[in-house]
């Protein structure tokens, strides 16, 4: 053999060395877990547990639903890339993974969003360890520009103009709606209303490049990097989600150079007064903080209200649509005293929440072995293992049906034990702005469109989340009429 043919030869036989190594190791795992009572989903060999999520995400369901059925048991495992994953899939589990006080360890960031999303912002706090220097500053910093009261003030403004803008007659595409209010009121507020309408530019799917306002290309790469980083094999091997192969990893690759060099230019400007630029900048100028940080944590907080406030606004909808949940829209759209208004639409909020959490908690690893206990059962987890608790199993806990009275503050059981937001040190710092964006559009499109009603009941596998496609069209103006007489009328449909 020649030289040149040698060299191809002995890399892929290296290649399928370390694949069958890695390949070995995750069997051996496996294998540890299961001795200590870990129950694991349907895994086939190199592919792991994706055939079965491939058939979710078809369904418009998230892997997350994958873990809802074995409640007897305190971790499911499943097999991602090379990885063992497990899952707390019950409260008392995931009280153990979100308190590091229990077991004197941390379990910290290591997540595929990475390649998916996190190609915009590599170094945002969300891909980030506790341990990262400054960790906790930044998120203190950001923190700090979560002005509730100012993004309540753009929320309200926005939601009334966008709700105004439609009326009777034919279907609506909510979903595009409650898209452009979320895209408008994140943007607004973090980078102001000078700099979002700055111009970008931005290549479309046909290839087709042209200057478009920045907010609606990030929310488009956004978008569309998550969908692209769910395929299959992108799935199945992470990293193969940011190679340049494929048109579609080239254009958002295209994207993403765009928007960073934009940033980057932009921060070189003053920020907006009150924004949350502002305050990022200036908290983390005053520790050294390098820009290309401030600028992923920027980009960090302008997309982590998009589309889970987006899906969580079109799942209450859903609900609280519904002939059956009637005496919800009711009492909304008709409550004569705002603050009541208010723990209604809350109570709708957070019950959507719980049944249909629009994404799971970010991916985390063990650190160092740690060991831990569910009700006097023990396990010991090995470093590099990935785990984080199932939030969809833990709220499937109290059942299937919409009950938002469980949410009033009259409500005399105890409030469900929920996460939509996780818990502990890593959840989620934007949770009152999201809930003030999503009550703000729920509370006006019902108080503005009380007739409405779904037109696409009939539609297969709708569901609201981060990966679904469903859609919500809405028709105003059905035959509905304000009953005062009973508690759970129906609307009365057009025929
Ligand atoms: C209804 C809306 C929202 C939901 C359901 C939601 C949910 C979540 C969840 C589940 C996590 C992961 C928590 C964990 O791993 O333990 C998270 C993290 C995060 N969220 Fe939200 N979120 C929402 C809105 C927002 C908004 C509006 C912002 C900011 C403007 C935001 C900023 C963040 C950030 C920066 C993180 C990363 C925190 C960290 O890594 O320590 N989120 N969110």
């Amino acid at each position: 053999m020649r030289p040149v043919v040698y060299v191809p030869v002995a890399a892929a036989g290296a290649a399928t060395l370390a694949l069958a190594a890695k390949a070995a190791r995750t069997v051996r795992e496996r294998r540890y877990y299961e001795k200590q009572g870990v129950v694991f989903s349907r895994t086939y060999p190199l592919i792991g547990s994706e055939t079965d999520v491939s058939s979710l995400i078809n369904r418009n369901k998230t892997r997350d639903y994958l873990y809802l059925d074995r409640p007897a048991t305190d971790f499911i495992g499943s097999i991602r890339g090379f990885d063992i994953q497990l899952y707390g899939v019950n409260r008392k589990t995931a009280e153990v993974l979100v308190n590091p006080a229990i077991t004197g360890k941390n379990i910290d960031r290591d997540t595929p969003a990475l390649y998916s999303f996190g190609q915009l912002s590599p170094s945002a706090m969300t891909f980030q360890k506790i341990t990262t220097e400054h960790f906790g500053d930044r998120k203190r910093n950001l923190g700090k520009g979560f002005d509730q009261e100012r993004i309540g003030g753009i929320a309200a403004k926005r939601s009334a103009e966008l709700c105004a803008s439609f009326g009777g007659g034919a279907p609506i595409d909510l979903k595009r709606i409650v898209g452009d209010y979320t895209q408008d009121v994140m943007g607004e507020f973090v980078w102001g209303r000078d700099a979002m309408r700055l111009t970008v530019a931005y290549k479309d799917k046909a290839g087709r490049v042209s200057r478009v306002p920045f907010m609606f290309a990030l929310n488009e790469t956004f978008t569309h990097l998550r969908f692209y980083s769910n395929r299959f094999w992108n799935r199945v091997h992470f990293p193969a989600a940011t190679w340049p192969v494929t048109r579609e990893a080239r254009r958002l690759q295209h994207n993403i150079r765009q928007l960073q060099n934009h940033l980057a230019e932009v921060l070189r400007g003053t920020p907006g007064p009150g924004t949350v630029w502002e305050q990022v900048a200036l908290g983390n100028e005053k520790l050294g903080i390098a820009t290309e940080i401030i600028r992923d944590d920027l980009l960090t907080a302008s997309i982590a209200g998009l589309d889970t406030v987006q899906n969580t606004i079109l799942a209450t909808l859903w609900y609280v649509l519904q002939p059956d949940n009637a005496k919800w829209r009711q009492a909304i759209a008709y409550a004569d005293d705002e603050s009541r208004r208010n723990e209604l639409v809350e109570a709708c909020v957070s019950e959507s929440l719980r049944l249909s959490p629009p994404g799971s908690v970010i991916n985390n690893k063990v650190i160092e072995d740690l060991a831990m206990e569910v009700e006097g059962r023990k396990y010991v987890l090995r470093k590099g293992t990935r785990v984080m608790p199932n939030i969809h199993a833990v709220h499937a806990e109290y059942g299937d049906a919409f009950e938002p009275e469980r949410f009033l503050p009259e409500s005399k059981g105890a409030e469900p034990y929920v996460m939509p937001f996780g818990k502990g040190r890593r959840s989620c710092p934007g949770r009152n702005l999201g809930m003030v964006m999503a009550k703000t559009f729920v509370g006006r499109f019902l108080t503005t469109h009380p007739d409405a009603w779904i037109a696409n009941t009939a539609d297969r596998d709708v569901h609201f989340n981060n990966l679904s496609q469903s859609q919500l069209m809405i028709v105003i103006g059905g035959r509905w009429e304000r009953d005062d007489t009973a508690a759970g009328v129906c609307p009365v449909m057009p025929a």
